[in-house]
């Protein structure tokens, strides 16, 4: 050993000399060299130089042997590193080297020569250390093809294309971005054989994606193939044994890709399309972060908005563990106690805590719920929410308080267990709901009476949502069966039933009498009527572009179905089997805005009504606080109407997810939408955002108004000349003519029979949200703001 030593120390000797006078990068490491971290030339880089191996600052006089993306060479902190040999034991940028032993083993040595890391391998051959083409770290035998060890088999938190994730390899997280040591966060096939995202925190662990609520099955996952293996290919596309595929938004041939666990629990593929541009982001697993478990520690609640962010809250009467680490959670500021005459209950609004269910109940009122949760003493909090499809009351007792979310969509508060007496149970205490959705909402509405506030919210708490909260357990209310199962300390989120439902191709096929009864067509395909098996009358939508996944057309699916308002159409379920692709929506009477348009069914305040309720469903899509989506395609015929002519957004065929991160880097490439209704921003290749659904809804306000489609010529007489305008244009010469502007373009078909200030107010509206610099269009709150300050009455 002694011996051995020696000449290993003589050998670097010689190689330090070496490396002196001649600073060449190398492409293998030989038995018996090494690379010192003194040496920053000391790199092995792959032969086409996309990828190079050796030691990186990863911190103040910290250094990790790593792979990393050679371009940029600039700055060793902004390298996009693949691959780390020590993330979680960094070494000293002293005397610290990584070498290639005569045994064959590698070994990465600190300056008190601790190992700090081997590959655990041995050969007698003559050997060598190489970084392959797609940045392969590899220790092969020189001669022949013998692979002892390679970094692909022992990933951190990169997948690149090509390298397989196994049954014996996950990706692990960092803690954050600045922080390469590993997180909470792994990606790995399960037990099941399933691929999907776990939490792994400091006391707890969950799995939260794909939704633990519901089964594999339900999301497009198969166990049975044991294998356990997906890649990623260059192209984009990602194959899973679990069946689990998806294709990136930029399928084709671009310059790099990776797929990384990000520190945020999301895992996502980058791509490059030019070494010296950013990366972007070209598929994720989800969007909202507040989706993952554990995001802001115990005792806490997470709030999303995409203007802010993500944001963590103790709740009421907690502390955080740790000022400057979320992930420790919060702590209570006073002790329990299990004498129920001293506890009080704060109730947060809008806020679930998913999992530690001690008990489940349906059909509760407040009361009994509150009595089962004083009961037991370790119950910290109760969760009581209106469950909408069945109209009954759940109740939930909570043994921790893990996964808080705050969402407004969801109906239902979590009342807190506190001391009596103590001043964090009175009301004014700091409450999550505090949080920038409701600041917005009072901000915007305080100019209103207390009615109109309550209204409002009367509006926005029909706004459920659904997904999330539909966990349905197999138990039975105890006032209904006298029966009670406890779930003491587990995750007892099981699915019993969907807020919607897989259906199979032959049903819809039978539903709609083999697609006999089209109602409609665009935005990807054929609308049909349908007769479901219990009754209801479908709208049934079969999409022609079916070569889309399986994986990430649920996806999309999950996504739409996860959202929830008034004003949008109901999904109920879909088919995806074989080529075929459909979805399933509630059937709307009165068919769509177009067709009442033109057989002038609608007066002016119907019209007014429909005006508003777009408005504010497109300012839920756009600004509350879950997923910021676009639609992209808003037009007459994507906005149904019901029996009560109460309108419903239609087709999200072309809608898209906008990820904050990528807001100047749009990914929308494909032009989208429909001649008339089209943003410039569309024709002159600008950025896309918000504001292209802002145009389209004032066009639409424009021709519910007028009565005119935005693609009928107009003569416009500007001086001596007449030419063919828009509608915009016309309008706009019209109010800047004279005073009786509004009764020239007022539809014939309403007569005079108007509130005047009323129209003049949604014309001025329509007109702000069409102009064609499209950072002076208003918001879609503020234009809900403005008609329902002026229309308050309606
Ligand atoms: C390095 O990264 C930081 C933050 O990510 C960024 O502000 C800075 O501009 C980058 N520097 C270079 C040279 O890319
Ligand atoms: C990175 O995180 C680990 C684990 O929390 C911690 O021990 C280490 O000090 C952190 N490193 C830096 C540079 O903050
Ligand atoms: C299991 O998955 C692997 C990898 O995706 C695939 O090659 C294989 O054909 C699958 N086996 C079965 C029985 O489906
Ligand atoms: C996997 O998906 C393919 C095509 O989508 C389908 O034919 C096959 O039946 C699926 N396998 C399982 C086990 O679900
Ligand atoms: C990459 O971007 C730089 C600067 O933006 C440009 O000069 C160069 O031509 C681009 N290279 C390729 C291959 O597009
Ligand atoms: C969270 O609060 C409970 C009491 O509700 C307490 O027992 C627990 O230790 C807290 N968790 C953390 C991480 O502080
Ligand atoms: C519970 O608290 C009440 C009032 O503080 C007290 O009178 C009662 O003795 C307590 N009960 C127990 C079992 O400690
Ligand atoms: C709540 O339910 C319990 C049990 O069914 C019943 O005794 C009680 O009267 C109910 N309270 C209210 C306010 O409805």
């Amino acid at each position: 050993m002694n011996n051995m030593d020696f000449s290993f120390t003589l050998f670097l000797l010689v190689l330090a000399f070496s490396f002196k006078s001649s600073s060449s990068f190398l492409s293998s490491l030989r038995k018996g060299s090494s690379i010192s971290v003194e040496n920053p030339q000391d790199q092995i880089i792959s032969q086409n130089g996309m990828f190079s191996a050796g030691f990186t600052s990863i911190g103040e006089n910290s250094y990790s042997f790593a792979i990393w993306f050679t371009e940029p060479t600039s700055l060793d902190l902004n390298k996009t590193i693949i691959w780390m040999a020590n993330r979680d034991q960094p070494v000293n940028g002293k005397r610290t080297k990584l070498s290639l032993l005569n045994t064959g083993n590698i070994v990465l040595l600190d300056v008190s020569l601790n190992n700090v890391w081997s590959s655990n391998t041995a050969s007698l051959k003559p050997l060598e250390l190489h970084l392959k083409n797609d940045g392969n770290l590899v220790l092969r035998e020189l001669q022949g093809i013998n692979i002892l060890w390679q970094s692909f088999d022992s990933p951190t938190d990169t997948l690149l294309p090509g390298q397989p994730l196994t049954r014996y390899t996950k990706l692990v997280s960092s803690i954050s971005e600045s922080n390469h040591s590993s997180g909470f966060y792994m990606f790995f096939f399960d037990d099941e054989n399933i691929l999907g995202l776990h939490y792994d925190g400091r006391d707890v662990s969950s799995s939260y994606w794909p939704s633990p609520w519901l089964l594999s099955w339900d999301v497009g996952r198969s166990n049975f193939n044991s294998s356990r293996n997906a890649v990623l290919d260059s192209f984009g596309s990602f194959h899973s044994s679990d069946n689990f595929t998806f294709s990136t938004s930029d399928y084709g041939t671009v310059l790099q890709r990776m797929m990384k666990l990000d520190s945020d629990g999301v895992v996502r593929v980058y791509s490059r399309t030019n070494v010296s541009q950013n990366w972007y982001v070209s598929w994720q697993a989800f969007t909202g972060t507040c989706l993952v478990h554990g995001i802001c520690g115990a005792n806490s609640t997470c709030s999303y908005s995409p203007k802010i962010g993500r944001k963590c809250s103790c709740i009421p009467g907690y502390r955080m563990n740790n000022p400057n680490d979320w992930s420790y959670g919060c702590e209570p500021m006073f002790d329990f106690t299990c004498n129920k005459s001293e506890s009080t209950f704060l109730e947060i609004k809008n806020v679930e805590f998913y999992g530690y269910d001690f008990h489940y109940i349906e059909i509760c009122n407040y009361s009994a719920c509150l009595d089962l949760c004083i009961q037991d003493c370790n119950c910290k909090a109760f969760q009581h929410s209106y469950w909408e499809k069945k109209g009954l009351y759940r109740c939930f007792t909570k043994t921790q308080l893990q996964n808080g979310r705050f969402y407004p969509s969801f109906k239902g508060s979590t009342y807190l267990r506190l001391p009596k007496g103590s001043t964090f149970s009175k009301r004014e205490s700091s409450d999550p709901s505090d949080d920038i959705c409701s600041e917005k909402l009072q901000r915007v509405y305080v100019k209103e009476s207390e009615n109109h506030f309550v209204k409002f919210f009367l509006w926005f708490a029909t706004a459920i949502g659904a997904l999330e909260t539909v966990f349905i357990f197999s138990v039975w209310c105890s006032l209904f069966r006298s029966r009670q199962k406890t779930y003491a300390d587990q995750h007892g989120y099981h699915l019993a039933e969907l807020g919607f439902r897989k259906y199979s191709y032959l049903e819809l096929k039978k539903a709609t009498k083999g697609f006999s009864q089209e109602i409609g067509r665009g935005g990807g395909g054929v609308v049909y009527k349908g007769i479901l098996s219990d009754g209801r009358h479908a709208a049934i939508k079969r999409l022609y572009n079916a070569q889309q996944g399986e994986g990430e057309f649920l996806a999309e699916v999950g996504i739409i179905g996860r959202l929830n308002h008034m004003n949008l159409i109901e999904m109920w379920g879909y088919c995806a089997e074989g080529k075929y692709r459909l979805l399933v929506y509630e059937y709307m009477e009165n068919g769509s805005l177009a067709e009442n348009l033109s057989a002038n069914k609608l007066d002016w305040s119907k019209r007014y009504k429909i005006a508003l309720s777009i408005g504010r469903v497109l300012a839920y899509l756009h600004e509350e606080c879950l997923e910021w989506i676009l639609h992209c395609d808003i037009k007459p015929q994507n906005i149904l109407l019901d029996s009560n002519f109460e309108p419903k957004l239609a087709d999200f065929g072309l809608s898209k997810l906008q990820n904050r991160n990528n807001l100047n880097n749009s990914s929308v490439s494909m032009i989208r939408g429909t001649r008339g209704y089209m943003a410039p921003e569309w024709i002159f290749n600008l950025p896309i955002t918000s504001k292209v659904d802002v145009y389209s809804y004032g066009i639409v306000v424009l021709e519910m108004i007028t009565g005119k489609s935005p693609t009928t010529g107009f003569k416009i007489v500007n001086g001596e000349e007449e030419s063919d305008g828009r509608l915009v244009t016309w309008v706009r010469e019209k109010r800047g003519g004279n005073i009786s502007w509004l009764e020239e373009i007022v539809d014939s078909q309403i007569g005079l029979n108007y509130d005047k200030s009323k129209m003049e107010i949604m014309a001025k509206v329509a007109l702000d949200c069409v102009v064609d610099d499209r950072d002076s269009r208003p918001t879609m709150s503020r234009v809900v703001e403005m008609l329902q300050y002026h229309g308050s009455d309606i």
